[in-house]
């Protein structure tokens, strides 16, 4: 079955990085997720008791939230969650949109926000799951640099930032706003020795997914 194509532009919105402060409108933001979405979201059927729950676990962890904010209203997220706590070298990345606004590239500028976020933290490895079946958040992902593999009904990516990322990418991510919003961290490095291992290490252990979370 086809999908449905970009029709229009995205509203005009800011990403601004969230605060507990701001934990409400990210409950709000998840809470109006369509049931098909919420799904897709966390990989399963999930109840508003667990949703709100997950969001405010967001704030008491290690995570980072972006937001895409459209007139005081969180309409779109990107969450960041390091695989081990007081280590950034791994994490793991999830993404919430709200459905009117599904394929019209609110999506990509969260990505490319979170990848530049990610890189001034000194993340170097960005794991993504969705479930096999979620065509948008793989395109994403690939758009991305995502080497996906396949795990029973997972689709399980992994974004090296050590390496360079596809052109389309790169162009979103080193857009000058972005760079200016997120510095890049001066003492961060990568380094190929020993990623094995990090990734195995994060399997499971970041707050992403329903499963974990
Ligand atoms: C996945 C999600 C975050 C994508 O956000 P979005 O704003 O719709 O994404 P964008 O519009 O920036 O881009 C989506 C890309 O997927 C493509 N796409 C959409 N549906 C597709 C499908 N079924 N098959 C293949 N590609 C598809 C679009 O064409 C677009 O690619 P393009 O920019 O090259 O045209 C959003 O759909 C969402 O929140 N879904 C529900 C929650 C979810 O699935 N989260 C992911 C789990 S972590």
């Amino acid at each position: 079955m086809g999908y449905a194509q970009r029709t229009s532009l995205a509203p005009e919105g800011d990403i601004r990085e969230l605060t507990l402060a701001d934990l409400p409108l990210f409950q709000s933001h998840l809470l109006r997720l369509s049931p098909a979405s919420r799904r897709d979201r966390f990989n399963g059927f999930t109840d508003d008791v667990f949703v709100s729950a997950y969001a405010a676990r967001c704030f008491s962890s290690d995570a980072t939230v972006l937001a895409f904010v459209v007139d005081g209203t969180i309409r779109g997220a990107a969450e960041l969650h390091v695989c081990r706590p007081g280590n950034r070298d791994a994490a793991e990345i999830a993404f919430s949109v709200e459905d009117a606004l599904q394929h019209r590239g609110v999506g990509a500028a969260l990505f490319a926000s979170l990848v530049a976020r990610a890189r001034a933290m000194g993340c170097t490895t960005l794991h993504v799951t969705t479930h096999a079946q979620n065509g948008a958040m793989k395109a994403l992902a690939r758009k991305f640099g995502a080497s996906l593999c396949f795990q029973s009904v997972e689709a399980v990516g992994v974004i090296d930032l050590c390496k360079a990322l596809p052109p389309v990418a790169t162009v979103l991510v080193d857009d000058p706003a972005r760079a200016a919003a997120f510095p890049e961290n001066p003492g961060s490095l990568c380094f190929s020795d020993g990623e094995a291992t990090r990734q195995e290490g994060c399997e499971g252990r970041c707050g992403a997914s329903a499963k974990s979370g």
